[in-house]
């Protein structure tokens, strides 16, 4: 069963140039086989048309608080107490401060607030340019929101459509998915402190050079998602990466497998559960150098030191907390992988295919256990990540009840 089957969502859309994304959203929403009913305001009608979003919807589009199709003339009302979720992206500054102050002054502001809170979410994906998010006004709301227990979505970073760089963007469609997905999620990891490592190590050669690897972290940050939307509390050691942290994980930033291998030190107690995810370097350089090595016609030779094993480490510690590896292979998966599982000694390995598996967007998971082998197939990471996390809790919950 597809995670948003069947849920009855209105996809509110508010006035931005984001707004042409909410069509690839809907898109998604509906292969999932969601029921939604499209609202728009006035202003988002001037980026992307009512037609465009009933065509995809298949049902025609409430644009006004004063729709006769209403039989009761009150589609704010009947509109959400039919719905599960109502998600409104974009959503603009002027929008989050309206529902910040309550404000109800057109149809989407008023369904927002005379939605039952015990039934309906609200989820907003802010979009907008970095100055107008980073204002204190902007910043003031979105925090009010938070606390009224709306969900955040975003925003991401990078070129805005102003042509300006910085945070304001809108998630893409795809990750807006994966929110609402991990939304609707069952909370299976309540009052559950999970430790992650994410993304490569960096190991000094010089000022300027290093040993690093192709890990870009985007399996770990799923994961890391996954495991916050299930409920846990997550700490999040994470190597050099272009992504942005979940913003709900306490985020700690390393760059050597040393420094990585301290924070773990300083978490791992209260852990319930470690997932090293991070493509950790084997060896570091031997005393790198502090200035940048002049090039010369010699030889260059470098001596490399191994690394701690950070894993081992975690599962070799008199209690240790529910230890799942990850093997990145590029041959004999299954038997590395296994006997990779039985020299760690810990309970789940999961393992992949590395040249499928770095950089890439989707993936395929073997995992392996005292039970033997269980394939996750080919999924985006997102996806996968929320089935590994529920596979996860299922196992661990079985060793608290042993
Ligand atoms: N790992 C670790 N510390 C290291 C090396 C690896 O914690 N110094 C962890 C990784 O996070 C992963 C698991 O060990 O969960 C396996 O990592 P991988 O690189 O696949 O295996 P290695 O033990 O390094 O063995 P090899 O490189 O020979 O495959």
């Amino acid at each position: 069963m597809a995670d948003l089957q069947q849920k009855r969502i209105v996809l509110g859309v508010t006035g931005g140039i984001a707004a042409y994304k909410a069509a690839e959203l809907l898109r998604l929403l509906i292969k999932d086989g969601a029921d939604v009913q499209v609202v728009m305001t006035q202003a988002a009608c001037g980026f992307i048309t009512p037609a465009t979003m009933q065509a995809l919807s298949g049902k025609p589009v409430y644009t006004d608080m004063w729709d006769a199709r209403a039989p009761d003339n009150m589609a704010h009302i009947s509109l959400t107490r039919a719905a599960d979720m109502i998600v409104v992206a974009p959503a603009s500054a002027d929008f989050l401060a309206k529902l910040a102050q309550g404000f109800a002054d057109d149809l989407l502001s008023t369904l927002c607030l005379a939605r039952s809170r015990g039934g309906c979410r609200l989820a907003v994906a802010p979009a907008m340019n970095r100055e107008m998010w980073g204002n204190p006004a902007t910043q003031r709301n979105v925090a009010q929101l938070a606390r009224d227990g709306i969900s955040i979505l975003g925003p991401a970073s990078g070129a805005q459509a102003c042509g300006e760089v910085g945070a304001g963007r809108m998630l893409e469609a795809s990750e807006i998915h994966a929110e609402l997905c991990a939304l609707v999620e069952p909370r299976l990891f309540d009052g559950t402190r999970i430790l992650i490592t994410a993304g490569p190590t960096f190991e000094p050669i010089d000022a300027v050079r290093g040993i690093t690897n192709r890990s870009s972290g985007k399996m770990g940050y799923a994961i890391a998602r996954a495991a916050l939307a299930a409920g846990a509390e997550v700490t999040l050691i994470s190597g050099p990466t272009a992504l942005d942290p979940p913003a709900a994980a306490c985020i700690e930033r390393v760059e050597t497998a040393a420094e990585m291998y301290s924070a773990v030190q300083k978490h791992v107690e209260r852990a319930d559960i470690f997932i090293s995810v991070a493509a950790v370097a084997d060896y570091r350089v031997d005393a790198p150098r502090k200035n940048k090595i002049k090039k010369s016609e010699d030889t260059l030779t470098l001596k490399l030191l191994p690394n701690p094993d950070i894993l081992s480490w975690v599962a070799a510690r008199p209690r240790p907390p529910f230890c799942v590896g990850f093997a990145a292979e590029t041959d004999n998966l299954v038997q590395y992988a296994e006997e990779k599982r039985r020299r760690k000694k810990i309970p789940l390995l999961v393992a992949n295919l590395a040249h499928e598996a770095l950089g890439a967007d989707d993936n395929e998971l073997t995992l392996l256990d005292d039970d033997g082998i269980h394939v996750l197939p080919r999924a985006a990471k997102t996806a996968l990540a929320r089935s590994l996390i529920a596979y996860i809790a299922a196992r661990y919950r079985a060793t608290q009840k042993s």
